[in-house]
């Protein structure tokens, strides 16, 4: 089984097509990503007019691209999906309809897929994790921890109250004037800072229910800045640091609290998945692998450039979700806002 996956819902348009192999394992064909971060560093964030523009210019050299260097044409393909929510608006209609048109002109089934159950199903391509897992998604627009148990079945144990991982990364390098998108800024001034300079808080550590909050350490962050302005550079090294010490301490006791929710709900789960942009941060990487050593879970991170927004994780839940015998209609309409 070959599908064609098609991801449009933020600033990156991307397609992929990936392969089902006989042992039900997947191999990817081709994954071609265009990231639109040079049109919107500008601004300090994504515009949304300026991504539905960017994905229309783009889709149709996407596409063709990934089909050429699968070396598939249409006819080849057992599916189409593409990504129709959650994110914003215009993206989303252009790749859903997109998917739509080349799901009818070829007259291949066609999968609307949810962007966070692609994040979701990810570890299964690539590293052929069994159900049931639990979840961490970091990414710019969420932070949820997820009772993984099957196609379709995911429970949300954990979620943010106010702001996404990503999101918080991205204010503080906005407040301390570094480019956008601010987490690989944080993490690389991080390195050479000192993560002691500073005690900030560690909001939620040590509760029992899973979730998230993050407004507080940004806002201690701010008034910290204020505080010491004007800031040397050695100045925004140690906040930086601080700040991503206290990230790293908030995500393993979150994760810890998770994992509690998730045995006394969910069994023993297979893999502790860490999805989403975030995941590339290499000190959380650390974090979670030790955390993963000492309960004594397999970690499985999907490289990078998985973990980040792709076409290959939209084709991979179109080829599990088929195999399911889940298909959608013509009408199926766009989701900005579509919870798992
Ligand atoms: O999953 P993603 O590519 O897009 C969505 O938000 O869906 O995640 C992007 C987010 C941004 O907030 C970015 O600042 C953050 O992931 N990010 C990082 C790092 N690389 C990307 N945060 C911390 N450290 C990094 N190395
Ligand atoms: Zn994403």
């Amino acid at each position: 089984m070959r599908v064609l996956g098609i991801e449009t819902t933020c600033d990156e348009t991307a397609a992929a097509v990936v392969e089902l192999r006989p042992d039900g394992s997947g191999e990817i064909l081709s994954s071609e990503v265009m990231s639109q971060i040079a049109e919107h560093a500008a601004y300090g964030g994504v515009v949304p007019e300026i991504a539905a523009r960017a994905h229309v210019d783009l889709i149709d050299r996407i596409v063709r691209r990934a089909l050429d260097r699968a070396g598939v044409r249409l006819a080849d393909l057992d599916g189409i999906a593409a990504a129709a929510g959650p994110g914003l608006i215009g993206g989303v209609i252009v790749g859903l309809t997109t998917g739509k048109a080349l799901a009818l002109a070829s007259g291949k089934p066609f999968v609307a897929v949810n962007h966070l159950e692609a994040h979701a199903l990810t570890a299964r391509l690539t590293d052929g994790v069994d159900f049931p897992y639990l979840l961490l998604l970091v990414s710019g627009g969420h932070t949820q921890l997820i009772a993984v148990n099957g196609v379709g079945k995911y429970t949300r144990i954990g979620t943010t109250v106010d702001d996404a991982v990503g999101e918080a990364f991205d204010k503080v390098a906005k407040m301390l004037g570094l480019p956008y998108p601010g987490g690989p800024q944080v993490e690389r001034e991080a390195e050479h800072g000192d993560p002691r300079r500073f005690d900030l808080p560690r909001p939620m550590l040590g509760r029992k229910e899973p979730d998230f909050s993050l407004s507080g350490l940004k806002t201690a962050v701010r008034l910290l800045a204020e505080r010491i302005a004007p800031l040397s550079q050695q100045d925004i090294a140690d906040i930086c640091a601080s700040f991503q010490a206290a990230i790293v301490d908030v995500l393993v006791d979150r994760v810890r609290a998770g994992l509690g929710v998730f045995r006394a709900g969910h069994g023993y789960p297979s893999a502790l998945v860490v999805a989403g942009g975030v995941a590339a941060n290499d000190a959380i990487r650390r974090a979670l692998t030790r955390l993963g050593t000492e309960s004594g879970l397999r970690l499985v991170m999907p490289p990078p450039s998985l973990c980040t927004d792709n076409g290959a994780m939209i084709a991979w839940t179109g080829i599990e979700r088929l195999q399911a015998g889940m298909s959608d209609g013509m009408n199926f309409a766009p989701r900005p806002r579509w919870p798992l």
